[in-house]
């Protein structure tokens, strides 16, 4: 999650998600061995008018764990979670997103692709109506994989607390949206066709999503996931603060955008 996805670390996209939705207060969990290359790339979060906490996951154990290691962090409220490699980018996503701050229940999202196998697949009845969630199958029972962006309420806490490890020894996400749907409460909305959803597990995928996020930046000029441009759009930090990070970027392709954009702005 470090490495860059064409012009900027990988970590930069699912953070510019989170952020396009509103989301201010981020835990950023990590290896003990990968924590300080994250504090000392992200910082306190106050270059992009947000707040990083920063959090270990000793051993792999699952996506579901980060809800018992972040318990303190997520306190009363409602919480999402991002999966540090999935890459999102759509027209309206953001605001369609924030939108979820006020969740009941739990909401996940669909995404047709052509190798459900490698993900959590949800399976929907005739009716659009979820019927079974599995992860990882070897005989997907639809073509339907589950990004990795999710939305709770505050009871996920209490449920992550309650699910035992899977086969592979993992708390597994899955098993916490199977235990919503258990109780009735699990929203799944399908990820239209326009919306792009990438993960860059293989060498493949990270040099496509390189690749991917190039050539629209190249057409249009405009930077995918640049963190300072959305605390700028977003009245989250100062000019004060906008003209800082330009003089940090000097004159790399970076921090002329930077520029550009404090420009554009006025
Ligand atoms: C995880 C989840 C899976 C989800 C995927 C999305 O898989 O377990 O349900 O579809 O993320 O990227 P993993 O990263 O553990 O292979």
């Amino acid at each position: 999650q470090l490495l860059p996805i064409y012009d900027k670390p990988l970590i930069y996209y699912p953070i510019a998600t989170l952020m396009l939705a509103g989301i201010r207060d981020i835990a950023v969990i990590t290896t003990p061995e990968d924590q300080d290359s994250f504090i000392r790339l992200l910082g306190s979060g106050e270059d992009f008018g947000i707040h990083f906490e920063y959090l270990i996951q000793p051993k792999p154990e699952g996506l579901a764990q980060a809800f018992l290691i972040a318990k303190d962090f997520i306190g009363r409220d409602k919480v999402a979670l991002i999966l540090g490699d999935n890459l999102f980018y759509g027209q309206g996503l953001g605001g369609k997103l924030s939108l979820l701050s006020e969740i009941d229940g739990a909401q996940i999202f669909a995404y047709k692709v052509h190798d459900p196998e490698r993900y959590g697949v949800v399976e929907f009845d005739s009716t659009g109506t979820v019927v079974s969630l599995e992860e990882k199958p070897t005989r997907p029972k639809s073509s339907f994989a589950v990004p990795g962006l999710y939305f709770y309420d505050n009871s996920v806490v209490q449920i992550a607390s309650s699910i035992k490890s899977s086969a592979r020894g993992e708390l597994e996400i899955t098993a916490i949206n199977e235990t919503y749907l258990q109780n009735g409460n699990l929203k799944v909305t399908i990820l239209d066709r326009g919306t792009v959803w990438l993960d860059t597990g293989t060498f493949e995928s990270l040099h496509d999503a390189s690749i991917y996020i190039k050539v629209i930046e190249d057409r249009q000029g405009m930077k995918i996931a640049c963190l300072e441009e959305i605390a700028w759009k977003s009245n989250w930090i100062s000019k004060e603060k906008m003209n800082e990070l330009i003089a940090k970027y000097g004159s790399s392709s970076y921090g002329i955008y930077l520029k550009s954009v404090l420009a554009d702005s006025k």
